[in-house]
């Protein structure tokens, strides 16, 4: 077997591992990225986009930001509609200035990646983590199967950037670790499509047949989302079904129709929030994904991800540069604090956006909380600042 050494062994090349690894590197800490699959796998995975100001930030300041700066499309405000009618919420008014930057988490994935081989910093792709061992011994060690065969990484810590179906999680153990867990009754199908956006803002819907949102990657690409059941199978939505849902859900007066065009990318999501706490087992820390679910509606979880790896690379830095051995005692209670504020978020989005066909009390209170949310100033600013910053408040 392959033998390495280095500081940090950081099992998962998402959003989350890729940045962790570029923030440790300027600090010069050593790491070493293992993930199961290809390059070309990770920068086609088509999921997020919407990137929160300080999030933005951090990946700027990482070094990574500038074609986020430059093709990214910075949004001050968010549309929602109901019963064919449409109320913007004007985000930056009410954050203090600050906006959102939609931006694909694949080129995030590809932006981070790119920087990570132009320096040198070992990113080992195809490499399947399988065994976590030693983790509360000194010298915690990382094996896996790579396409020269098994490799062993020995290290002082281990951070768990591997989504939540890795072997991180799984290494906590039942005795001290719980898991919080709701899933809806409804998932969301996506597509991407060559269609120049009909409208400048996201548009949030909520139509009786369901759940609606309007975005976008480019001046040429849009990215749509229909609530669907959650047994709904991909092969029953024909290309013609899908653009005759989404313009029954989201058609206005002003906007009878929206853009169509050739469909590039689809696919199913179930939804689901989870939370694993605490987020630590003696030398393996866990951020992302990996720790925590929330539903899309909102747009958390690539945002959660990335700023728990902005105060995992602080966490780490001072213990192994400083020997201020501190903040490993904290990390997991002060993500905690904010990431449960982010599965509360997701969930009243998500509770409020998607009709229940068979709990017409609970679309009353549904239909409240939105008029509340756009006719109310200091609801309307409350779901402002969630929306734009939530992980630096
Ligand atoms: P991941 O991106 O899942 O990365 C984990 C990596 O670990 C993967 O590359 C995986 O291949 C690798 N891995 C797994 N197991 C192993 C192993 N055993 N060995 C080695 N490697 C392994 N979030 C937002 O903030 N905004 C949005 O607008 C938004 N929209 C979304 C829309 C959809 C449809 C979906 C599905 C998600 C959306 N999210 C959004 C959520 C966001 O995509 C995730 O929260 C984000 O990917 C989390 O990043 P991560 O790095 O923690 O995990
Ligand atoms: C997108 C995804 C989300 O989950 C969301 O709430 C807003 C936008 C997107 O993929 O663009």
């Amino acid at each position: 077997m392959k033998e390495l050494r280095t500081q940090v062994a950081i099992v998962g090349a998402g959003p989350a591992g890729l940045l962790l690894g570029q923030l440790l590197a300027r600090d010069g800490i050593d790491n070493i990225v293992l993930e199961h699959r290809s390059r070309e796998y990770v920068e086609r995975r088509v999921r997020a986009g919407v990137i929160e100001f300080g999030i933005a930030n951090l990946i700027e300041e990482a070094g990574a930001g500038e074609r986020m700066r430059r093709d990214g499309l910075v949004h001050h405000g968010v549309e929602f509609r109901f019963e064919r009618n449409s109320y913007r919420v004007p985000l930056s008014d009410l954050a203090d200035g600050r906006a959102i930057t939609v931006y694909g988490q694949q080129e995030v994935v590809k932006d981070l990646v790119a920087l990570r081989l132009e320096s040198g910093g070992p990113l080992l792709f195809d490499t399947e983590v399988t065994t976590l061992d030693g983790l509360t011994s000194d010298a915690p060690s990382v094996e896996g199967d790579g396409p020269e065969g098994p490799v062993r990484v020995i290290c002082d810590y281990v951070a768990g950037c591997d989504g939540s179906f890795g072997v991180a999680n799984r290494a906590l153990p039942a005795s001290s670790a719980r898991r919080y867990e709701r899933t809806y009754p409804f998932s969301w199908l996506g597509i991407l499509a060559e269609a120049s956006p009909s409208t400048e803002e996201l548009i949030y819907c909520r139509h009786q047949n369901g759940f609606a949102l309007y975005s976008m990657r480019s001046p040429t690409l849009s990215r749509l989302y229909l609530g669907v059941a959650p047994d709904e199978r991909l092969e029953d939505w024909s290309d013609g079904r899908i653009w005759d849902e989404l313009n029954a859900r989201l058609a206005t007066d002003e906007m009878p129709e929206i853009g169509q065009g050739p469909i590039v990318e689809r696919g199913i999501t179930a939804m689901r929030s989870i939370v694993i706490a605490p987020m630590r087992h003696g030398r393996l820390f866990l951020a992302g994904d990996a720790a925590h679910i929330v539903p899309p509606t909102g747009a958390k979880g690539m945002n959660l991800a990335l700023a728990d790896v902005r105060l995992l690379a602080r966490t780490l830095a001072a213990a192994l540069r400083d020997h201020d051995d501190s903040l490993l005692a904290t990390y997991s209670s002060t993500c905690l604090e904010r990431v449960w504020r982010g599965e509360e978020f997701s969930n009243y989005m998500t509770q409020m956006l998607h009709p229940n066909p068979s709990d017409e009390f609970e679309n009353g209170v549904q239909m409240a909380r939105l008029r509340q949310a756009v006719n109310s100033r200091e609801a309307a600013t409350v779901l402002a600042r969630n929306y734009v910053d939530l992980n630096s408040l």
